[in-house]
């Protein structure tokens, strides 16, 4: 565990005032200068599983659609029809082509117009070609990495394969193609979606607040670790098996490992955020991955997505699978009422006067830190 001067700093006090945990205004810039601005976790791979399928998604309030088209390639438009800007999908669909509830246009998954009837008011006219062209739906750049899906709004100046190739670097030899979903939950909360990701990154709570994933003891034995300015959180160098529940208190039956990791990472418990909104958990066997929906100042919905290897997708390993599930859903129903507290304390000027601790809040105040500096 590292201590020291908390980043930087000799004071503890939080680094960001209680507004910014609770004042529309601050939300309002937080959407301008960091949804809208950098690489945003926005959604699953498997949202749209197959060819054919869309899904309407939401990133920073505005409304995207996620498709997969007849090639199986994964794409993100704004979900906005061409002509007269209405919603275009407001559900999950699995058509090949969408249809305009307004004027019947119909679009491709590959955000190709087709359809559009009596355009010069004869039943079965179209657009010369280079209109229709010009008219598809509009793109979003995107990426896909580890059964998610990274949107930027804006204009990015590095792409989001750079933004994340420490983390792949870190996690050589774990096969991230093999993911296969073994359950996914959906949580409204009334926080912020700050403390939602401060939370995850809080290891001093665990033994208080979980205390069936292990002693104070084992707490103690994380790592802080900043790969780099956007990825930031620890890591239990001897994973559950130092902690002193175990890794049998998840299954019974061990789960098959992602593909052929080596030695050094079996055993490792790895805890990040990538800034600002996707907290992933990792050990050699599954992946969760909590992604945040920045919802309004005091309301977040997490998207939670567990994932094992595709091997563990045997009926066999059925049961270790909703045994794993059931952990990590246990874990997260508890730090439900907390973040709810947290954003309750949060409505007093008293809570300003807060502090961090050297020995437990390095990684917190380096969050806070990313946020203030997107701010200013
Ligand atoms: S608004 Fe979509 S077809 Fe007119
Ligand atoms: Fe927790």
């Amino acid at each position: 565990m590292t201590a020291g001067p908390l980043d930087g700093r000799t004071v503890g006090s939080s680094i960001l005032p209680t507004s910014a945990y609770t004042d529309q205004a601050v939300f309002d810039t937080e959407i301008r200068e960091i949804f809208e601005s950098q690489w945003v976790w926005a959604g699953y791979e498997h949202w749209v599983a197959e060819p054919g399928m869309s899904r309407p998604i939401t990133v920073a309030g505005r409304p995207l659609l996620l498709t997969r088209d007849e090639t199986g390639t994964v794409r993100v438009f704004h979900n906005i029809c061409r002509h007269r800007g209405i919603l275009l999908s407001e559900e999950p669909s699995t058509r090949a082509r969408l249809r305009c509830p307004y004027h019947n246009w119909t679009f491709e998954l590959d955000g190709a117009l087709c359809g559009t009837p009596y355009w010069n008011r004869e039943k079965a006219s179209s657009p010369d070609d280079g209109t229709r062209e010009q008219l598809g739906l509009l793109p979003v750049h995107h990426t896909v990495w580890a059964g998610m899906v990274f949107v930027h709004l804006g204009s990015p100046s590095g792409t989001a394969e750079e933004l994340l190739a420490p983390l792949r670097e870190r996690w050589e030899g774990i096969d991230l193609t093999r993911l296969h979903l073994a359950e996914e939950r959906r949580y409204e909360i009334s926080a912020n979606w700050k403390l939602v990701a401060e939370n995850f990154l809080d290891f001093y709570h665990l033994p208080m607040v979980h205390p069936q994933v292990g002693s104070a003891a084992a707490a103690l034995d994380v790592d802080d670790l900043t790969l780099t300015d956007q990825i930031i959180g620890g890591c239990y160098p001897r994973g559950a098996n130092g902690k002193a529940t175990g890794k049998a208190a998840k299954t019974a039956v061990p789960l098959p490992l992602l593909g052929d990791v080596p030695e050094k990472l079996r055993d490792r418990q790895d805890i990040f955020c990538v800034f600002p909104n996707a907290l992933l958990f990792l050990e050699a066997d599954w992946l969760q991955v909590i992604g945040l929906e920045h919802a309004g100042p005091g309301r977040t919905v997490e998207h939670m997505a567990i994932f094992v290897d595709e091997a563990a997708a045997a009926a066999e390993y059925a049961e270790a699978r909703a045994s794993l599930s059931k952990v990590l859903y246990e874990v997260n129903d508890q730090d439900v009422p907390i973040l709810e507290r947290l954003q309750r304390g949060k409505t007093s000027p008293a809570a300003d006067r807060n502090h961090l601790v050297p020995h437990w809040d390095q990684i917190t105040a380096r969050f806070q830190n990313l946020v203030a500096k997107a701010l200013t």
